[in-house]
């Protein structure tokens, strides 16, 4: 196959950040996907319907006239949120969804929920009014081993929470383990998938030093879990879908710190399409991309349509981020320098 004709895709879970860089990376995602949920962990996090309606009208101020791009905002769950927050900002279509972050178990969790239980009678409600639950599915307990913590998240927070409000619309994301495959399979849930996942393991981070470009949470796992993650995301299996999880930092604090989070909103459907590629399963995408999702969420499937073609694409090795017309910094995108096949077609 040479081309490739498919319904708009959606990015189910994406990092826009705010100021200068929500500027320099907003057109990465709006030119090529039709919606995207936007993450809440902004540094000051969305946590009331003022903060996201501001977020929004600042994501839709950059947008221009004829782009049609829309955002789906998120609440960020905290333990002390107020149910009629909840309640209106999803009836007044503020919020779309609301996100649960465990406290501590990434990047600007800070504020996250310690202990989840307190927080039930906010599922509650949700379930009630319909509202998707978004999951940050890892426990940030320090004992537990960080190559484990997607899989005790599942058996010791998803698993209650699934037993006590099956109505409850949950999408675990960024799913990282074949634990989380088969655990989604086996329940009336709905999972994102990365395109880093799908390509690197856990190795990529100790190859030539540490390296933390390839340093996102969660973790890569072994190499027997991307394959899990590749079966299931070319599989056409409606509980799999499309999630960025674009995190961009600048260079200098991810030098400085290694923070977690990894740039790939530039490249992602390229990305993404390799991998069908090499799984000889192009014909699924479009279900990845742009039916599994809305047909989860009860929306309507995008109308406009995009072509990806068969031609090399020479990656680059930085996203330079300017603030007017002075650069102020980069981004290291994802695949940086690297030759792929498949581009999109302008
Ligand atoms: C994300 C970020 O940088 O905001 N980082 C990441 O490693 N994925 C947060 C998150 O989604 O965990
Ligand atoms: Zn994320």
């Amino acid at each position: 196959m040479e081309k490739l004709t498919i319904r708009k895709p959606d990015d189910w879970h994406l990092h826009l950040r705010e100021g200068v860089v929500l500027k320099n990376i907003l057109k990465f995602s709006s030119d090529f996907f039709g919606r995207a949920i936007i993450m809440p962990n902004t540094k000051n996090p969305i946590t009331s319907i003022e903060r996201g309606v501001a977020y929004k009208n600042s994501i839709c101020s950059l947008l221009s006239k004829t782009n049609t791009f829309k955002p789906l905002m998120t609440i960020y769950l905290t333990e002390s949120i107020s149910n009629d927050e909840i309640k209106r900002g999803f009836l007044d279509n503020i919020f779309f969804a609301a996100k649960l972050y465990p406290a501590n178990a990434t990047t600007n969790s800070l504020y996250g929920v310690k202990n989840i239980k307190k927080i039930y009678k906010v599922f509650e409600l949700m379930q009630e009014i319909g509202m998707p639950l978004l999951i940050h599915g890892e426990v940030s307990d320090p004992m537990v081993d960080i190559f484990d913590r997607e899989e005790v998240f599942i058996d010791t927070e998803l698993n209650p929470i699934i037993k006590n409000f099956p109505d409850l619309k949950i999408v675990l994301e960024h799913i990282t383990t074949s634990y989380a495959v088969d655990f989604v399979e086996s329940n009336n849930i709905a999972a994102t998938i990365t395109p880093h996942h799908l390509h690197i393991n856990r190795n990529a981070m100790f190859f030539g030093g540490l390296n933390s470009d390839f340093y996102c949470l969660p973790v890569a796992k072994r190499e027997s879990n991307r394959i899990s993650l590749i079966k299931a995301a070319t599989s056409g299996n409606e509980c799999f879908f499309l999630g960025t999880d674009s995190a961009p930092h600048l260079r200098e604090w991810k030098a400085f710190c290694g923070c977690a989070g990894i740039f790939n909103s530039s490249v992602a459907l390229n990305s993404y399409l390799q991998v069908f590629e090499e799984e000889n399963a192009l014909e699924k995408f479009e279900k990845f991309a742009s039916i599994n999702g809305p047909k989860f969420h009860n929306l309507p499937l995008n109308n406009e349509y995009i072509t990806l073609v068969r031609e090399p694409y020479e990656v680059e090795e930085f996203v330079d981020i300017f603030d007017e017309n002075k650069k102020i910094g980069a981004i290291k995108p994802f695949h940086a320098g690297q030759t792929l096949n498949w581009r999109v077609k302008s």
